[in-house]
């Protein structure tokens, strides 16, 4: 059953429009470690998520929770600092309910990050890598109970999920800035254990390159909603059964510092779109 409908979204995107006077076209959500690019908003309005009507709040450490409505690189954007995990108890359409807010103020495109767990051997901590695809391994979908045809179809198509005009435009724009970008499928599972070395390895003989807990949802109802969506996953460490030992932690400090650096180069250079 939707808990969430139609009027839970407007008087969330009511509440928003009455806090700024932009109207953003693209919306970001940020993954973990990926939230400073919040600090690179001009002219930011931040709104606490618990002050938002009907949003859930983020009960893991270290996510800020907030949404932040700005210019970046002079285009007014919508940018999540902390996301919502079903691993969280959350289901998929509370997951996403932020997804159909940022639609009801005007988003058209949206940009998802996330941290992911690398997959194909020929991964390295630190890559970035541009989602082409992903596979629901949730078991949930945000769309299940009545369709709100308002919203958008009952059977969405999702034969390109990720937009293919933005992935390249993200390749070219990597490509000039002198670093290149990996090109993947995403798996997402409900977490939040880590897998085990053998789902590791039935998941890349499914065609899984990276996994990670997040995003699926958020995208199945950004395409019911017709969005374009443009996907990039920071490969922050390899996934289990794949490296004989483990990063050591300052490894994965410097891996995350070089990857936030390009990370934020790229999203500022496209965001244009
Ligand atoms: Cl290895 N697995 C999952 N499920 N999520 C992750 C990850 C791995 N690494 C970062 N996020």
């Amino acid at each position: 059953m939707t808990i969430l409908n139609a009027s839970h979204i407007a008087e969330a995107a009511a509440f928003i429009t009455s806090r700024t006077a932009l109207k953003p076209q693209v919306g970001l959500i940020l993954g973990s470690g990926l939230g400073v690019l919040g600090d690179h908003l001009s002219d930011a309005v931040t709104i606490p998520y618990e002050q938002i009507p009907h949003f859930p709040v983020s009960t893991v450490e270290g996510h800020a929770g907030e949404l932040l409505i700005g210019t970046l690189s002079g285009r007014a954007v919508v940018l999540m600092r902390g996301r919502f995990h079903m691993y969280e108890g959350y289901g998929p359409e509370l997951t996403s309910f932020p997804v159909r807010v940022m639609k009801a103020i005007g988003v058209g495109i949206l940009v998802v990050t996330n941290a992911a767990g690398g997959i194909q051997t020929g991964y390295e901590p630190g890559d970035l890598m541009l989602i082409s695809d992903h596979i629901n391994l949730t078991g949930r979908n945000p769309l299940v109970g009545p369709n709100d045809n308002e919203l958008g179809p009952r059977f969405p198509d999702m034969s390109e999920a990720y937009s293919r005009r933005l992935r390249v435009l993200a390749a070219q724009t990597a490509q000039k800035q002198g670093f290149s970008l990996r090109e993947g499928v995403y798996i997402g599972v409900l977490g939040p254990s880590y897998e085990t070395p053998a789902e590791i390895r039935m998941m890349r003989i499914m065609g899984a390159d990276a996994v990670g807990m997040s995003t699926v949802a958020e995208v199945v109802a950004a395409r019911h909603s017709g969005i374009e969506v443009l996907g990039i996953s920071c490969i922050s460490n390899m996934a289990s059964g794949i490296l004989d030992q483990p990063l050591s932690h300052q490894e994965v400090m410097e891996t995350t510092e070089k990857v936030k650096t390009r990370f934020l180069g790229l999203v500022e250079e496209i965001i244009p779109l």
